[in-house]
């Protein structure tokens, strides 16, 4: 579970808590155990996507994954003209990156528990992305990540589905709402603890069935 910290990510660890022995990942140790503590089974696992070479430094022992999700990511709006290099780095560095290397490190685990790799994804990859270049980018080549490791593993019984939501209440969500000058208001926005949900059914799935793709936005409210 990448992204443990965040607002979708720690729904998604709680409404799995009760089904799986998690590995929390994410930057900040301490409010991973803090976290962990709260959950029935949960182990942390120390983890900047953004420092690639760290990643198989600190990768814990797993023989066997039955789920792999990922819900980190980074936001930053901005027309092209604007964008500094660095921002580019930073978003393909988290959003894609850091998803290819963990995904690629656990693929072995991944295959011996014919599991399923869950990324959270944005409707960003699937609408206009004036202003937002840098992170629509990111997650389009999150999309066609999704579409190789999909067609690649079914033959290792590995199963992915991406998962794209509009709007979410989270601290993201606040930032980007921020960035564009406008009000925070989350009722008009998805409830986290629904793309968790989300998340669930996806895994609720029969066995003989393979959600590729889902798409959440929230309810129209006047
Ligand atoms: N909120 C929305 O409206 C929305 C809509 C569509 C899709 N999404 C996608 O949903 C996912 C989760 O977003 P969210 O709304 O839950 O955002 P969030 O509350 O800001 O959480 C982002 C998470 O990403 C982690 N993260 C950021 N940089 C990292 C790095 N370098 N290494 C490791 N972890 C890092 C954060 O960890 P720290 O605590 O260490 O910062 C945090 O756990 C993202 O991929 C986002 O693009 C969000």
């Amino acid at each position: 579970m990448v992204g443990a910290t965040g607002g979708i990510g720690a729904e998604v660890a709680a409404a799995l808590a009760d089904r799986y022995t998690l590995w929390l990942a994410g930057r900040d140790e301490t409010e991973l155990k803090e976290f962990a503590g709260k959950l029935p089974d949960a182990h942390c696992w120390q983890l900047d996507l953004a420092a690639d070479p760290d990643i198989s430094d600190n990768f814990p022992e797993l023989f066997s994954v039955d789920v792999l999700v990922h819900c980190a990511g980074v936001f930053q709006l901005g027309d092209v003209a604007e964008t500094d290099p660095a921002v580019w780095r930073e978003l393909f560095a988290v959003n894609l990156f850091g998803v290819a290397s963990v995904t690629r490190l656990l693929l072995p685990a991944l295959r011996a528990a014919r599991g399923r790799v869950v990324l959270v994804n944005s409707t960003a990859a699937l609408g206009p992305p004036a202003h937002r270049a840098a992170y629509a980018a990111s997650k389009t080549a999150l999309r066609v990540f999704a579409e190789a490791l999909h067609r690649e593993e079914l033959p290792n019984g590995v199963r992915v589905t991406s998962i794209y939501p509009g709007r979410v209440a989270t601290p993201m969500q606040q930032t980007v709402r921020r960035m564009e000058g406008g009000r925070y208001e989350p009722e008009r926005y998805l409830d986290p603890a629904s793309v968790a949900g989300a998340v669930r059914s996806v895994l609720a799935a029969p066995p003989d069935t393979h959600l590729t793709e889902l798409v959440i936005e929230p309810e129209w409210r006047p």
